[in-house]
């Protein structure tokens, strides 16, 4: 089941609420990054690798701040986690692999949001069997006190407390990705 959709069949009536991140500030923030990104890689090629479909939005700013020095090619995977309406069991299942090939490549991965840490650290394992020369991670907001399974992120945007945000790429049963800034979700 996609994980949007777990949380819409448990909670429908949630409205969007108090905004945490304006779209001025994300873009600051993401522009940070970027230049963090690029000053720690060592070679020329990067192969930035988008987790479908939350981190689109990130991911296509975050590149944008990249200059054209750095060979930065993008892939994209899109995974499913199997668990129950609240919990991911961390099981995750690729639904699109990437297309490239990543043995020998410096690979960043862009990740929307990690919570436990059980997709991220399941997909992590998998990208290592294929033996990158480097693999990094890059997410744009990170609950870390919901952490269940520690999991190396080298690049984070926000430090968020726990609770539900929608928007820049985040969604509640598939709304509200489009929205440009990130907002907590209210009940009704
Ligand atoms: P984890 O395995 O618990 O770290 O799950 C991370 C995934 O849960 C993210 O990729 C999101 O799809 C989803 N998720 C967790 N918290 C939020 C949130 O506040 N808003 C939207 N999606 C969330």
């Amino acid at each position: 089941m996609e994980k949007a959709e777990k949380i819409e069949k448990a909670e429908p009536d949630y409205k969007i609420g108090r905004e945490l991140f304006s779209e001025s500030e994300i873009s600051r923030r993401v522009k940070t990054l970027a230049g963090q990104v690029v000053s720690e890689t060592k070679g020329r090629d990067l192969l930035v690798v988008g987790i479908l479909n939350g981190a689109v939005i990130f991911l296509s700013d975050l590149i944008r701040r990249m200059p054209a020095e750095l060979d930065a090619k993008i892939d994209f995977m899109s995974i499913s986690s199997y668990g129950n309406a609240t919990q991911s069991s961390g099981a995750v299942r690729i639904l699109k692999d990437v297309n490239s090939d990543i043995e020998g490549r410096d690979v960043l991965i862009v990740e929307d949001i990690v919570d436990t840490g059980l997709t991220l650290s399941y997909l992590l394992n998998i990208m290592y069997t294929r033996k990158p020369a480097s693999l990094r991670t890059c997410v744009l907001l990170d609950k870390r006190e919901k952490r269940q399974v520690e999991v190396k992120v080298e690049y984070c945007g926000f430090v968020i407390p726990d609770v539900f945000v929608v928007g820049y790429g985040l969604d509640y049963g598939g709304k509200w990705r489009h929205l440009p800034s990130i907002c907590e979700l209210d009940s009704i």
